[in-house]
């Protein structure tokens, strides 16, 4: 029921005098009003949920870094410098002329829709894709690239 002070508050005026009719009717807009401040925060919760969640899918995995590399991803680095970088960025998801390729493999899929999985990646290396040209590379070029790309 509406207390003396909430129909002041409300500037109902005549507190003793209410009537029954008004009463209800500041009852109603109270019920209506908590009901849409519940709304907004559900909305605002629901909202925040999903921007998380859209925020923690774009943070990446940093890339290892190049005191961490072994000596074949070391290899293939000089085999992506040599054919790659100057169309990717390796640490960065940034384009160049291609995609940014950090976090490749670890991604659910590349930004064809294909998976990052070895056959696909030698598949484009050494075939092209869409405005990618193909590359020639040895077989041990193109293992110690496929390395390398893993530590993205
Ligand atoms: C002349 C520029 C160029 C060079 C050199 C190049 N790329 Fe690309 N790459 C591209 C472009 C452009 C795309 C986007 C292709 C498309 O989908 O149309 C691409 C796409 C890719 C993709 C994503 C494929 C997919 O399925 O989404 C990978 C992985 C990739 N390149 C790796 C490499 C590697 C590794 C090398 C070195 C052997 C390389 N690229 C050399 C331009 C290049």
């Amino acid at each position: 029921m509406l207390s003396a002070k909430d129909a002041e508050r409300k500037g109902l005026g005549r507190t003793v005098e209410t009537s029954a009719a008004e009463e209800s009717w500041a009852l109603y807009d109270r019920e209506q009003m908590q009901r849409r401040i519940l709304f907004s925060l559900f909305a605002l919760l629901t909202g925040g949920v999903v921007l998380c969640c859209v925020a923690g899918c774009r943070s990446l995995p940093p890339s290892m870094p190049p005191s961490q590399w072994n000596a074949q991803e070391a290899r293939g680095a000089q085999v992506f410098e040599q054919y790659c970088a100057r169309c990717h960025y390796a640490t960065s998801t940034r384009g160049k002329h291609g995609p940014g390729l950090q976090a490749l493999t670890k991604l659910r899929s590349m930004p064809s829709g294909a998976p990052p999985t070895d056959d696909r990646l030698t598949d484009v290396i050494l075939h092209g894709h869409g405005m990618m040209p193909a590359t020639a590379l040895t077989d041990s070029q193109l293992k110690d690239l496929l390395a390398y790309l893993h530590t993205l």
